[in-house]
């Protein structure tokens, strides 16, 4: 019994691997879109995903969109190997033209995160945008709430690898901005800044 109903689970996981497949073939050659395969890609109800013309989701992507919700990928937009984005029921990210984001880069949307076009993110950023309530011992923190903020980056900023973009509250990134790697990001960077360290701090302006 144990045996079949093991062989039944599988079978269902065929299937709906082979419909994941035939659905991202028709939608890659109606948008001339491509989302790999091997991506993982889940729309909740009343979910919108907007990809634009030339946007490519690379393998092992990882994407849910929740209730709600929706994300737009720009024209010629690039999603990286590995990469995760979630965002959460309601919440709304818009990636413009041209963006790259590096391989196992990871986006967490609680409410809007806007990334211009011509962004560069390198490889392992993660962009967070809410936490858990926690001051409160006596209560578990998984039941304190969660508070969520805005993280707009501008137009033509270049984030280095492994930074970590995580306010506590709604911060911006000013258009052209550098990002060393390895950052965190908690505060606002203005325009044309070349910002580091842990917090990240202005080290100076590109001429
Ligand atoms: C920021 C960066 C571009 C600077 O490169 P650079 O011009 O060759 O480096 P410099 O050593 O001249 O640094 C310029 C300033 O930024 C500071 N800085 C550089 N890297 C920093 C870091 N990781 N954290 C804090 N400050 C940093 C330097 O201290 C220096 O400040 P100073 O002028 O007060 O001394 C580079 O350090 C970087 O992080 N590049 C990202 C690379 C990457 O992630 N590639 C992935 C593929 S896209």
């Amino acid at each position: 019994m144990l045996f079949l109903n093991n062989m039944f689970q599988h079978l269902i996981k065929c299937i709906k691997g082979f419909l994941f497949m035939c659905y991202t073939a028709i939608f890659t050659l109606i948008t001339h879109t491509r989302i790999s395969f091997s991506s993982s890609l889940y729309i909740g109800t009343h979910a919108h995903l907007i990809l634009a013309r030339g946007a490519r989701i690379l393998k092992y992507a990882f994407i849910d969109i929740r209730k709600k919700a929706t994300l737009h990928i720009g024209r010629g937009s690039l999603i990286g190997r590995g990469c995760e984005i979630i965002v959460d029921e309601t919440a709304s990210c818009y990636i413009g033209d041209n963006v790259s984001i590096g391989s196992f880069s990871n986006i967490r949307c609680n409410k809007k995160i806007e990334i211009g076009s011509g962004t560069l993110i390198a490889q392992f950023v993660s962009i967070i945008g809410g936490q858990y309530k926690y001051k409160k011992k006596d209560i578990p923190i998984v039941k304190q709430g969660f508070t969520t903020w805005d993280v707009i980056i501008g137009k033509n900023v270049w984030i280095g690898a492994g930074v970590m973009i995580l306010p506590n509250s709604s911060i911006s990134i000013g258009d052209g901005a550098v990002i060393a790697a390895g950052s965190i990001v908690t505060t606002n960077i203005p325009e044309y800044a070349i910002a580091g360290g842990r917090p990240a701090k202005v080290a100076g302006f590109r001429e």
